[in-house]
């Protein structure tokens, strides 16, 4: 069944049928969830549904563009949500400069602290990384990334990016965007990339696939992106949902 690496079930765009929806999953061969959290309250409310759904799992981190809640009482608070059983990655985490505040060295300094939580918790780290993609490798590659593992959500960067990372044997998340008509650059990194490094991913509510663009999006349109990558791939739409699966369970350790 396909595996959701990334989604954001904690936002207030599903707060009306979040149950509901959550329970409709499997029977539409959605079988695993990673819920993962933007911020504090975000990380704190992913650990309240892996609780609460057997199915779902959780990453907590802060995301680039919530570091300005951070400070070190908070960071503890982080700290400790590692240590929940159902708690299977940090982050999100990263840089992002599409906007300028928070400024960049501010976004660097949380960075590095929580690949180095993630170190420290032997937990894989989820990355964001959005118009940030030499400062981003830079970092990673000064911290020793290699050494702790996890997956580049949402990637959007091109081939040479791709062979980077791969260096470092991370993940790549693929989700919505590669449906797009304009996503030459990511198809192009997609063909070169190995089928063993691909998760699935929407980051719901953003970025649901077309023909769906500009919609919420949910975990329910992830066979969009199925069919995108099976065709780029020239293998079959249930090979892609078992090595992808496969590859999930092997990074965040769900055998
Ligand atoms: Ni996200």
């Amino acid at each position: 069944m396909i595996f959701e690496s990334h989604a954001h079930y904690d936002d207030e765009a599903f707060d009306a049928d979040r149950e509901a929806l959550l329970l409709s999953l499997r029977e539409r061969g959605i079988g695993t969830v990673l819920n993962i959290g933007a911020s504090l309250s975000g990380s704190e409310a992913t650990v309240k549904l892996a609780e609460q759904y057997p199915f779902l799992y959780g990453a907590v981190g802060v995301h680039p563009s919530e570091i300005g809640e951070l400070n070190e009482e908070s960071f503890a608070r982080l700290h400790a949500l590692c240590a929940h059983e159902k708690v299977v990655a940090v982050g999100e985490t990263g840089l992002d400069y599409h906007y300028p505040e928070p400024e960049a060295a501010l976004q660097k300094e949380w960075f590095e602290r929580q690949l180095m939580l993630a170190r420290e918790t032997k937990l894989p780290v989820i990355i964001h990384s959005r118009e940030a993609a030499k400062d981003t490798l830079d970092l990673m590659k000064a911290l020793h990334a290699e050494e702790i593992g996890g997956v580049v959500h949402c990637f959007s960067y091109g081939k040479e990016m791709a062979r980077e990372y791969l260096a470092m044997d991370f993940y790549f998340g693929i989700g919505g965007v590669i449906t797009f008509q304009n996503a030459k650059k990511l198809k192009e990194a997609v063909t070169y990339i190995p089928m063993e490094k691909i998760l699935l991913e929407t980051d719901s509510p953003y970025l649901a696939p077309q023909p769906h663009r500009g919609e919420r999006n949910t975990s329910l349109n992830l066979p969009y992106v199925v069919e995108a990558i099976a065709e780029l791939k020239g293998i079959s739409r249930e090979e892609v949902e078992k090595v992808t699966e496969e590859n999930a369970r092997r990074l965040f350790r769900l055998q």
